[in-house]
């Protein structure tokens, strides 16, 4: 998630552009740059890694200009690096242009650019923009804009200036954030609050499809279409702190909230409407190697092991092939054995976790082929992989794990369909069904998250909120859900929460429950509802306070539970990353309830980079 900064006024643009970048260093980047234009004409410097180093280089070669956009980089698509900064620029050296999104159609939009004689300087999909604005210039920015957007499939948030209209600030957004603020004889354009509050409170929030010509002193928003839209000014009243949350109390409630989006940005530019393939532009592995594969390992630590557990049940059911699950603190260590055509995935939201590093080095050294899923693009983890599918779901700053787990799942859903497409296991029918099940999932996360009300109140209830220990139990797909809610409880509430496979129940842990004893049970429509009603019904025999997490309309449930939690009707396999929601919910306001620091909860890092 890139964080992006304009400016336009009498300021020296580019102290406000930094100064406002740093206020968005929370967000997670690589890389930076600004471009100013002033009498010299259209100026930058870039540099890659921390704010300080950009800093750095403007304190050694001056820039200054009255109109300026710059950006924090967290690389989506290209490794972090100078050339793959933003600012991008036309041929010409005239546009700039930083971005904050994915755009989905950047490889056949590069094809076509590249087929007209432009040169691309990056591998980033933000360049195939600022060409396309270059394409329709002919002198009035704001409708080259207008005309370059029309082409774009995917998520934009971007910044446009041009040294033949320097009395102009372009802006425009679709699906990913961005704000216009309003000063005295001056604009900005920011990613998010943060980055200008200290300049002005008076703030528009552009909406998906707008564009916005800023002017010292007048704003215009338009359609791409040439609609007009109303200007709508808003007063900002947060503080700082409030402000990096974007109004939210914790990040990891904020990252809880934007997994709808999240989910939306993983499936991007790889599974279309209506589409019945799967596209991974970065795997690496040959069909041949995908079809002769025998075995598959799936390492991994934490939430991401349980993430791999969904995955070793995706996979072994739609692509039969056998997977083995490791912890990968456990694979480094048990000498395991790799026969030939093995492919080890690791799962890794940061790529720094040290035991799945060395997992993939040991895999490798015995010829085993390393596929991984990771969110931060060039980390450890993904530059020591064959291949990599990038989870694209933004930088998580909470401790607790919660849009990487969903994004993650949903990538090994699409590996799962990508690998059954390979070695037939899957029907193209079949294939078409399942994506179109999977496309159907960020809707259903929204759904739910716009009930929260619920998850918080049970959340308040002092059987739940002040219980010594607790269950959660699920089977099949949902086995590695009642494990990861049980994660999340105990790393956040520090209440003893274990997860079990349902089944288990009767074969000792059951002797745990009693009328104080909290048990969640995730009981959605599928293969194994009836034997966990049945499962339920043993718990409530014994008076456990049964929390059921059950399907919308399923009314029998009721009978059987203390309390419900509803979630939309779901395609069994994919289940696991709609449950995983309202689990968090309720492990997130207990834990508020018992007072606990949710984003840095004790004795945790969000990275375990040593043993
Ligand atoms: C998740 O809530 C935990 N913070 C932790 O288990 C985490 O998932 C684990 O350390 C793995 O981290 P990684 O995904 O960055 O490798």
């Amino acid at each position: 998630m890139c964080g992006i900064v304009g400016y336009i006024g009498s300021k020296n643009a580019v102290e406000v552009i930094l100064a406002g970048l740093h206020r968005l260093e929370y967000r997670g980047y690589d890389s930076a740059g600004v471009a100013v234009v002033n009498n010299k004409g259209l100026e930058y410097i870039k540099s890659v890694g921390k704010l300080k180093v950009l800093d750095a280089k403007i304190a050694e070669h001056p820039l200054s200009g009255s109109l300026g956009i710059g950006n924090t980089r967290w690389a989506t698509h290209g490794e972090p690096s100078e050339a793959n900064s933003h600012p991008h620029f036309d041929d010409k050296m005239e546009i700039a242009l930083v971005h904050n999104g994915i755009i989905e159609n950047f490889h056949e939009l590069r094809e076509q650019l590249e087929k007209e004689g432009v040169k691309f300087r990056s591998q980033t999909d933000t360049e195939t923009i600022v060409h396309l604005v270059r394409k329709y210039y002919e002198g009035d920015l704001f409708k080259a804009v207008q005309r370059a957007l029309k082409d774009l499939r995917g998520a934009y948030a971007i910044g446009v200036i041009c040294k033949n209209n320097p009395d102009v600030l372009v802006a425009a957004r679709h699906g990913s954030p961005l704000i216009v603020g309003l000063g005295e004889d001056e604009g900005y354009i920011a990613s998010d609050v943060p980055a200008i509050m200290k300049y002005t409170r008076n703030v528009i929030y552009l909406d998906n499809g707008q564009v916005c010509e800023i002017r010292r002193d007048n704003i215009k928003i338009e359609d791409v279409d040439g609609k007009p839209i109303p200007v709508n000014v808003h007063r900002v009243e947060w503080d700082d702190s409030a402000a990096e949350k974007e109004g939210y109390p914790h990040f990891m409630l904020k990252e809880i909230f934007q997994q709808a989006e999240v989910l939306q940005n993983t499936l991007r530019g790889r599974v279309e409407e209506g589409s019945d393939e799967v596209k991974l532009q970065d795997m690496n592995i040959s069909e041949d190697e995908l079809r002769s594969c025998q075995k598959i390992f799936i390492v991994a630590c934490g939430t991401a092991w349980h993430a791999g557990m969904v995955g070793k049940y995706l996979i072994e059911k739609f692509a039969r092939v056998p997977v083995e699950l490791d912890l990968a603190s456990e694979f480094r260590y048990r000498d395991p054995i790799i026969p030939p055509n093995t492919i080890l995935i690791a799962v890794s939201q940061s790529g720094e976790t040290a035991d799945t590093l060395e997992a993939i080095r040991i895999a490798k050294r015995r010829g085993a082929k390393v596929a991984s899923i990771v969110n931060v693009v060039g980390s450890s983890v993904a530059r020591e992989s064959h291949g990599v599918i990038y989870q694209q779901a933004g930088p998580e700053i909470g401790v607790a794990s919660t849009k990487a787990y969903t994004s993650q799942c949903m990538c090994l859903a699409l590996f799962t369909i990508w690998l059954g497409l390979i070695r037939g296991t899957l029907t193209r029918a079949q294939a078409k069904e399942m994506i179109a099940h999977l496309r159907a999932i960020p809707s259903k996360v929204d759904y739910i998250l716009k009930h929260h009300e619920i998850v918080k109140e049970l959340a308040s209830m002092p059987e739940y909120r002040d219980a010594q220990s607790c269950f959660y139990l699920g089977r099949n797909f949902n086995y590695p859900s009642a494990l990861e809610g049980a994660l999340k409880l105990k790393e956040i509430s520090y209440i003893h929460a274990e997860g079990y496979a349902a089944g288990e129940m009767k074969h000792g842990p059951i002797a745990l429950v009693t009328d104080t004893f909290p048990v969640v049970c995730i009981a959605v429509k599928g293969d194994t509802y009836e034997k966990m009603v049945s499962n339920i019904q043993e718990i409530k025999a014994r008076k456990g306070l049964v929390i059921s997490v059950a399907t919308e309309g399923d009314d029998d449930i009721i009978a059987h539970s203390r309390h419900v939690i509803y979630v939309p009707e779901c395609y069994e396999p994919f289940s696991p990353i709609v449950v995983a929601v309202p689990l968090q919910l309720f492990a997130y306001y207990v834990a508020v309830n018992r007072g606990c620091d949710v984003d840095q909860p004790r004795n945790l890092a969000k990275s375990v980079t040593v043993e």
